[in-house]
């Protein structure tokens, strides 16, 4: 699959917006700070963390299939969020490859070691994702409903090496 990261625009904001169907899938992608419904002009707004960089991972066509973001945290991590593909788009690698460059990115804009991620414990398509990339759950800074989970991929390249 031929995929790139670009900034997203309206269109791919009115897009997302269709991609998020009830109340439920709202929470799961976005935390509970996103009312459903929403206004997809608003989207921006409330996607809004301060200092986040948002992305849209589009196809050879430039349409996009899949959002995600990023944010510095307390701990010097980067911490990413938000993560959706179109549900037209799924099953077929584009989850991972937004997962991967987004982390690419955000490990080298920020030049963090470590990528944190929180995830609902019965999203069990994220999870599958996020463990086959290396994230690890941190019981620690977990809650009943939600998973905290951390990578090192730095130091997974080196070990490889
Ligand atoms: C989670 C999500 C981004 C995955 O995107 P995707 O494009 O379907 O994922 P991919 O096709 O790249 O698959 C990556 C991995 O996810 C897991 N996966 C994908 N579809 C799955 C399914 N139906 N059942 C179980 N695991 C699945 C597998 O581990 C898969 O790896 P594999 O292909 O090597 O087996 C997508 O399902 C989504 O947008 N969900 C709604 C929003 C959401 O829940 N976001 C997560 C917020 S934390």
């Amino acid at each position: 699959m031929e995929a790139t990261l670009r900034t997203p625009q309206t269109a791919d904001y009115e897009a997302i917006a269709s991609w998020v169907v009830d109340k439920k899938a709202c929470a799961r992608w976005a935390g509970p700070l996103v009312p459903f419904p929403f206004s997809s002009e608003n989207l921006p707004e409330l996607l809004e963390v301060e200092g986040c960089a948002s992305y849209c991972l589009v196809d050879s066509n430039n349409q996009c299939v899949g959002f995600g973001q990023f944010w510095m945290t307390d701990h010097g991590a980067v911490h990413i969020g938000r993560i959706i593909v179109s549900p037209e788009a799924r099953g077929v690698g584009a989850g991972r490859l937004l997962c991967e460059r987004l982390m690419d990115k955000a490990l080298r804009s920020t030049g963090a070691h470590m990528v944190t991620l929180r995830v609902y414990r019965d999203n069990h398509t994220a999870r599958s994702l996020y463990s086959s990339l290396g994230f690890v759950v941190v019981n620690s800074e977990s809650t009943g409903d939600i998973l905290f989970m951390r990578a090192m991929p730095d130091k997974a390249r080196k070990a490889d090496a």
